[in-house]
């Protein structure tokens, strides 16, 4: 009998592989995928994520045969499977016979089937068919040796952000008196006395649909509440299922960084591991300080727990208007970022590409044009590399520095009728390039789980904080952190109210201020008024302020750059050995660097190795440094350490463009 320790033996070092759609494929090419499978090094693979049509074709009839067939030649060569429960396709039976489980956009029009996720998350029909599926294949595949690990669904939410059908209405219906127990707290909290929307029962409410105009903005984040609900919900019963039937496996499903529809901080709880799907576009400038953010954001989600990438691009995908390819050594390099930060695993989309449908021009592990290409090569050397890799120290906590990102908040500050209109990831992503660029290691979380085991925290435009936020951040701040909190922060409730007594009600006494104004700024470059900012001057020299230039009163805070006018731009008071700082504008791209290298000196926060230059990556995990040159000419590092893959001292260690080192620290050298 096989025991679960079996079942997770290919989990032992870091996972390589891909999605395998062998459905898509006659049967005789199966046994070739396993030949060449093992030529690359694969040791996992994403089992029948789209399969649902195949392994139930009618409402009456399943076909595991050919399930059976792959999960057996898997396990001959030795590949465990992530095997998924494919519920995220509907096949067309499904759609016909059952019309009501159709998603719908916010003006009531139907999604329909043809493509993939054309399902209402609470359709109660569709988890009633979804429950049905997943139960067969649990029940069967449980305890298959293959199975190493299981795939929920597919990227909950991704083609679908809302749903507004009449599943969801009933549904929402149901969530809110849930949330409210009466109908007044309900009015209290959505402020329904405005524009004369109270509500006498719970059954009057709609999902927030196409209206005539400004809909009401504490329902729609309630709604947005709900939606991350729904598709949690599907997973928690897909979870349920699966260790109903005696799965010992880990599950998980693959989430998609910093995705606004999904409050993943609230999912992570129920993943065994957190899995991760990063496709950074090669035309983006920032792609790769972005991807680091996606990386940073997703480990910081289970601290101490590795955490799997479950899809990445060989080369090139086909969903964007342009799609360039990786130039020669960037999958390795990507890969490398990914492994530095806290990856145990390192999968594609897909392991052949297809021939027909959506995706044939996406790349995959085996290009259509064969094993003589280069994708090929690189797919098989990177598959080396992993399988020389020692075992990797799990991520600890090695960051000092904190970056303070809220789904919750995503939501609120990107409502519309603000005084302004501000991208949060844009900036959220502003403030990780500035710290990026100076090495530090950064971890991406919530206000709450701001701790005192951090020495800085950065918390951008925090506009809606909870009263648990404010407290953590104040208890940090009297544990002897640094916090620096910016312009638009702690202006509403979670409901998005403002609070009585003005603005800044919750951190103000902590900041030592109070918030007069948002002094609104057009952004550069409008036309009209022409290009406003608002420059600051510090001790270190002056900076360009946008969008905001706040005023603030100064009730007990030191002055530490002023408005070219002379008012206050940013305060600082301190509390106890801790400082709580307070910047009453948005810095630009420099600006914001000013402000980061600023807070370097008075923290004294230590980059992971000193004098690299900017365009070199550096990531700890535990005692392991990763090194990744993004630049475009070689560099040479020294690292107190030796470098796992060739055992050599890092001292002097020339790394080409796209070069990278994995460094075992000598321990003098761990992060103080
Ligand atoms: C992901 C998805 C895969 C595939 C891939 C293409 O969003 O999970 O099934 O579509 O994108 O890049």
């Amino acid at each position: 009998m096989t025991t679960g320790r079996d079942r997770r033996r290919a989990l032992g070092g870091v996972l390589y592989g891909a999605d395998y759609n062998p459905e898509q494929w006659p049967a005789d090419v199966w046994p070739q995928d396993m030949t060449l499978m093992r030529q690359a090094g694969v040791t996992c693979v994403s089992v029948g994520v789209f399969a649902w049509a195949r392994i139930q074709p009618t409402e009456q009839t399943f076909d595991f045969a050919w399930l059976d067939q792959v999960l057996d030649l898997l396990h001959d060569a030795g590949i465990g499977a992530n095997l998924a429960t494919a519920t995220a396709s509907p096949p067309p039976w499904v759609s016909n016979r059952y019309p009501e489980i159709l998603p719908c956009d916010d003006s009531g029009a139907r999604y329909w089937p043809g493509s993939r996720q054309h399902f209402a998350p609470s359709s109660p029909r569709y988890r009633e068919l979804a429950a049905g599926l997943v139960s067969r294949i649990a029940q069967r595949y449980a305890r298959h040796p293959a199975v190493v690990m299981w795939h929920v669904g597919n990227e909950f939410g991704c083609h679908l952000p809302m749903d507004f059908s009449d599943a969801a209405r009933d549904a929402f219906r149901d969530w809110l008196r849930a949330a409210y127990g009466s109908i007044d707290a309900l009015n209290d909290a959505w402020g329904t006395a405005f524009w004369s929307q109270s509500y006498h029962d719970f059954d009057e409410v709609f999902p927030p649909r196409k209206a005539p105009y400004s809909r009401n903005p504490s329902a729609m984040l309630d709604f947005r509440r709900f939606t991350s609900d729904m598709w949690l919900q599907c997973y928690l019963m897909e979870r349920q299922i699966l260790h109903d039937a005696g799965a010992v496996q880990p599950i998980t499903t693959n989430l998609l960084g910093p995705f606004k529809p999904a409050n993943y901080a609230q999912w992570a709880p129920h993943l065994d591991v957190i899995a991760d799907d990063c496709y950074p576009d090669p035309a983006d400038p920032h792609a790769l300080p972005h991807a680091a953010f996606q990386r940073d954001l997703i480990r910081s989600l289970k601290p101490g727990v590795p955490w799997l990438l479950m899809e990445q691009a060989t080369d090139a995908v086909n969903w964007r208007t342009f799609n360039l390819g990786k130039r020669p050594g960037r999958l390795a390099a990507e890969t490398a970022q990914c492994i530095g930060r806290g990856a145990d695993g390192i999968m594609f989309f897909q392991w052949r590409q297809s021939r027909a449908g959506s995706e044939k021009f996406h790349s995959a592990m085996l290009p259509h044009a064969g094993t003589g290409t280069r994708t090929w090569q690189d797919a098989v050397a990177l598959g080396a590399t992993i399988a020389a890799l020692p075992a990797l120290p799990p991520p600890g906590r090695d960051a000092r520095v904190a970056l303070v990102f809220d789904w919750e908040n995503w939501w609120a500050v990107e409502e519309r009728d603000h005084p302004t209109t501000l991208n949060y990831l844009e900036l959220v992503h502003r403030w990780y390039r500035a710290l990026h660029r100076r090495h530090l290691m950064v971890d991406i979380v919530a206000a709450e789980r701001v701790d005192a085991d951090y020495d800085l925290v950065i918390a951008p435009q925090l506009y809606l904080l909870r009263e648990t936020g404010a407290t953590a951040l104040a208890s940090f701040v009297e544990s002897g952190g640094t916090l620096l909190a910016t312009a638009f922060s702690d202006v509403v409730d979670e409901h998005d109210r403002f609070l009585p007594g003005g603005f800044l009600t919750r951190l103000g006494p902590l900041l030592g201020i109070r918030l007069t104004d948002f002094g609104v700024l057009v952004p550069p470059g409008s036309p009209g008024v022409g290009e406003q900012v608002a420059p600051f001057t510090d001790r270190r020299g002056t900076a360009a302020g946008t969008l905001l230039a706040e005023e603030i009163e100064v009730v007990d805070a030191e002055v530490l750059a002023v408005f070219s006018g002379g008012a206050p731009a940013m305060t600082s008071r301190h509390v106890g050995a801790g400082r709580a700082l307070y910047l009453a504008t948005i810095p630009d791209e420099a600006g914001t660097q000013h402000v980061v290298d600023g807070l370097i000196e008075l923290t004294g926060v230590q980059p992971v190795v000193d004098n690299l230059p900017a365009c070199v990556e550096a990531a700890r995990r535990g005692d392991l440094v990763t090194i990744v040159n993004h630049g475009d000419v070689p560099v040479t590092v020294t690292v107190d350490g030796t470098d796992v893959l060739t055992h050599t001292a890092a001292d002097g260690l020339v790394l080409p463009p796209d070069g990278f080192a994995f460094i075992r620290t000598a321990p003098s050298a761990e992060m103080s």
